[in-house]
């Protein structure tokens, strides 16, 4: 029997590992700057907060969900996203009857039972946020900016936010009634599952890849032709206010998004390293659901952002971290050896590696050769890759040999100024 990891899950093995805790820090960073604290929430919920929140007619409810019963035969789900946890979280720690705004980010694995192929994995990971509180325009600026400011950190630029908006329940169940009219027309080459959305929740046919639907939805109604005047007052002022702040948006009049709880502002960022149909990110408004939780009507907004999408499309920055290579000659310089790598840790930094097989200069060389080649991969700048070797001379002259792989050049320095020596060199 081989042991295999589950169809759509994958192992994040270093340096790529190391690129998700760097993306994950600089979330960090960003968001605390904006005062977001960050939430987390448990992987295990009822399943009943996600047919409530994201819909039941959903594709994400509808097929896509981890429903199993435990042992008492109570249906749990792994999280397929991580709003509708962070709103019951939010009413059950009694943070929606606290000061408001509410300002909240997370990080951490969701699951979907998709159909796996790149970009899209059955257990992947988000990092998101939430703002609680502000029913005003600013409260999509401050969003947006606020992750914009992460991208730009992770070296992204000249993306654009396609923006629409759709309204209230009642507006949605007007345009939705539209869009069912217009398409019972055109429907007849719909599959089973597309003729259950235009019969159950006629908005869901936005999210169809089905070219037939795609053809449909050609010259179909607008979100925006019914809007109530509250909402179109709304999109106008984020429209303008957005302009003011310089952030780079584009109407995108038939984005509706996949999950039931929006209203009003919806937006997405796409990315021309993914394909056309993958965002990197998604989010909007929920004015309605902190109330449709069970608890006060509270309006809400945020972000969540597919974390193995953004960093196949992320730029990758320039290599920069050294490493240290210790190679004791022998078993009776391990000792020594281990105590130098100490000292280096503590005045050089960055990492360093000793040689605990103490298998002699030409063995340690040649892993320091492979690791060589292998520099940029791992995250390795080149030019600072040391091999600092300790053998039966250096122990007699109280000295350590320095040898940098870049040029094969070494050099043999006094024992005390080691740490010195690399000032300025890594
Ligand atoms: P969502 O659009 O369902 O929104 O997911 C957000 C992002 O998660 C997507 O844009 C995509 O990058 C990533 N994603 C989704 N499914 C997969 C998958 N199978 N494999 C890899 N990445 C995936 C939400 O989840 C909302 N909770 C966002 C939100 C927060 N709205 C308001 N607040």
């Amino acid at each position: 029997m081989k042991y295999r990891a589950v169809k759509g899950t994958r192992d994040l093995l270093p340096p790529e590992s190391e690129r998700f805790a760097d993306a994950e820090a600089a979330a960090r960073r960003v968001f605390s700057s904006y005062g977001y604290g960050e939430v987390r929430t448990p992987c295990l919920e009822a399943t009943e907060l996600f047919a409530r929140s994201v819909g039941e007619t959903t594709d994400l409810v509808h097929k896509e969900m981890y429903t199993f019963p435990d042992r008492k035969g109570r249906s749990l789900t792994l999280r397929p996203e991580n709003t509708a946890g962070v709103v019951r979280a939010v009413i059950e720690n009694g943070l929606a009857a606290g000061p408001m705004p509410l300002r909240l980010w997370y990080e951490g694995p969701q699951f979907r039972y998709e159909r796996p192929q790149a970009g899209r994995y059955r257990e992947f990971r988000q990092i998101g946020a939430e703002l609680l509180g502000v029913p005003g325009p600013a409260a999509e600026v401050e969003i947006l900016t606020m992750l914009f400011d992460f991208l730009e950190a992770l070296g992204f630029r000249g993306l654009t936010v396609a923006l629409n908006s759709v309204g209230t329940a009642q507006s949605r169940e007007a345009f939705g009634r539209a869009l069912k009219e217009y398409l019972s027309r055109r429907s007849s080459g719909f599959g089973e599952d597309d003729r259950r959305k235009l019969e159950e929740n006629p908005l869901r046919l936005f999210d169809s890849k089905d070219t037939a639907v795609r053809a449909a939805l050609e010259g179909s109604p607008r979100t925006l032709d019914f809007l109530d005047a509250g909402s179109r007052r709304h999109h106008e002022e984020v429209r303008q206010l957005l302009g003011e702040s310089g952030l780079p948006f584009r109407d995108e009049p038939s984005l509706v998004r996949g999950l039931d709880y929006y209203t009003r502002t919806v937006f997405e960022v796409t990315s021309a390293e993914l394909g056309a149909q993958d965002a990197i990110l998604g989010g909007g408004r929920y004015d309605n659901l902190v109330e449709l939780l069970g608890g006060p009507a509270l309006p809400a907004i945020g972000f969540a952002i597919g974390e193995d999408r953004l960093l196949q499309a992320a730029p990758r920055p320039a290599p920069s971290r050294s490493l240290l290579l210790v190679l004791p000659q022998g078993p009776e310089d391990l000792a020594d050896a281990l105590r130098l790598a100490g000292e280096l840790r503590a005045g050089v930094g960055g990492a360093v590696e000793v040689d605990l097989l103490a298998r002699g200069f030409k063995k340690g060389m040649a892993r320091g050769n492979a690791l060589f080649e292998e520099a940029s991969a791992r995250g390795l700048d080149s030019e600072k890759i040391f091999a600092v070797l300790l053998g039966a001379r250096e122990r007699e002259e109280g000295t350590v040999t320095v040898k940098r792989l870049a040029s094969g050049d070494q050099e043999t320095i006094p024992r005390a100024r080691v740490a010195g020596w690399f000032e300025g060199r890594v």
